[in-house]
């Protein structure tokens, strides 16, 4: 019986340890923020940065009458709306509320860029940084044909083209829209 229980818990051990190497934990932009504060402070003037003060109560109270939203409601504990407006919600070292994960509220540099637990040591660590490295520990530089955008413009948000033209996602403009870029320091 003892036996068999350790044999268990050893197989649960690995599981976890096998889990934790292929998905690393979402850190939050604070910890960006360090290396890239030209692209910190841009990312911070758009609304990703308020995703999540815009679902209280009152915020931008126009767009959710017209969108059929209650105004007057809090939508700050609503799965419903968090799965678009945190970082990493319902995935490995995600977004799970404000009193656990209160770094993850807002859509951050990990909602585009992918979750930095592991690459961020690879930044670190790797003085001539080579892509391929980071790409391989996670990092992922989004561009028009490979990206993950759709996964929160879509028309399961309340916000979409049908409710007003404005909402359509052109993914030309909006990758230029994401943060001002700026050259890098290492070529590759
Ligand atoms: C986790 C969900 C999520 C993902 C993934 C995501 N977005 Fe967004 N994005 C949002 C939300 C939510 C807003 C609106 C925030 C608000 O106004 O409250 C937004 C807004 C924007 C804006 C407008 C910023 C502004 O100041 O008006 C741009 C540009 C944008 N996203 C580009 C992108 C691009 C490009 C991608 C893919 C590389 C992407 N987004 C992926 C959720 C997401
Ligand atoms: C499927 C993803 C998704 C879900 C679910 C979602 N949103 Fe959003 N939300 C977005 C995106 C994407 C935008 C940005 C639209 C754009 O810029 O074109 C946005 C924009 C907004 C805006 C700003 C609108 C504006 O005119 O700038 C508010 C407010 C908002 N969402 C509130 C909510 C609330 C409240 C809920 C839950 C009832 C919710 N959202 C659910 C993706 C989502
Ligand atoms: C909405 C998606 C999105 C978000 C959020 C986002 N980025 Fe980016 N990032 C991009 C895209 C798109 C590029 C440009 C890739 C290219 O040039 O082909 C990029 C490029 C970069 C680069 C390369 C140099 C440069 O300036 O272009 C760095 C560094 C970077 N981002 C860091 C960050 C940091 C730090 C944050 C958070 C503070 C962040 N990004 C948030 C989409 C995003
Ligand atoms: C200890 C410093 C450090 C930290 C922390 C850090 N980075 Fe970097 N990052 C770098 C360096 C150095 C490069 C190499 C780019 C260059 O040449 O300037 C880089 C490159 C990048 C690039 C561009 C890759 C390319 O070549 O196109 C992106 C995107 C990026 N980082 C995103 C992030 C995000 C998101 C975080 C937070 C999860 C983060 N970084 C944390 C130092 C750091």
């Amino acid at each position: 019986m003892l036996k068999k229980m350790m044999l268990l818990s050893l197989m649960i051990i690995s599981i976890t340890a096998a889990g934790a190497a292929f998905s690393a934990e979402y850190v939050g932009a604070k910890k960006c923020k360090a290396c890239h504060i030209k692209q910190y402070k841009s990312w911070e003037e758009t609304n990703m940065a308020k995703s999540f003060e815009n679902l209280k109560a009152g915020a931008m109270a126009d767009a959710k009458k017209k969108a059929g939203l209650d105004p007057a409601r809090d939508y700050t504990g609503d799965a419903k709306c968090l799965e678009c407006h945190t970082t990493g919600y319902g995935k490995p070292g995600g977004f799970k509320s404000l009193a656990e994960t209160p770094d993850l509220i807002n859509v951050q540099c990990e909602s585009c860029h992918g979750p930095g637990g592991d690459f961020k040591e690879i930044m670190k660590t790797n003085k001539e940084f080579k892509l391929a490295e980071a790409a391989a520990a996670g990092l992922v530089i989004p561009n028009e044909k490979a990206n993950n955008c759709m996964e929160c413009h879509n028309d399961k948000s309340p916000f979409n083209e049908k409710v007003d033209a404005k909402y359509k996602f052109d993914i030309k403009d909006r990758l230029k829209k994401t943060h001002e870029h700026f050259p890098l320091k290492y070529q590759h």
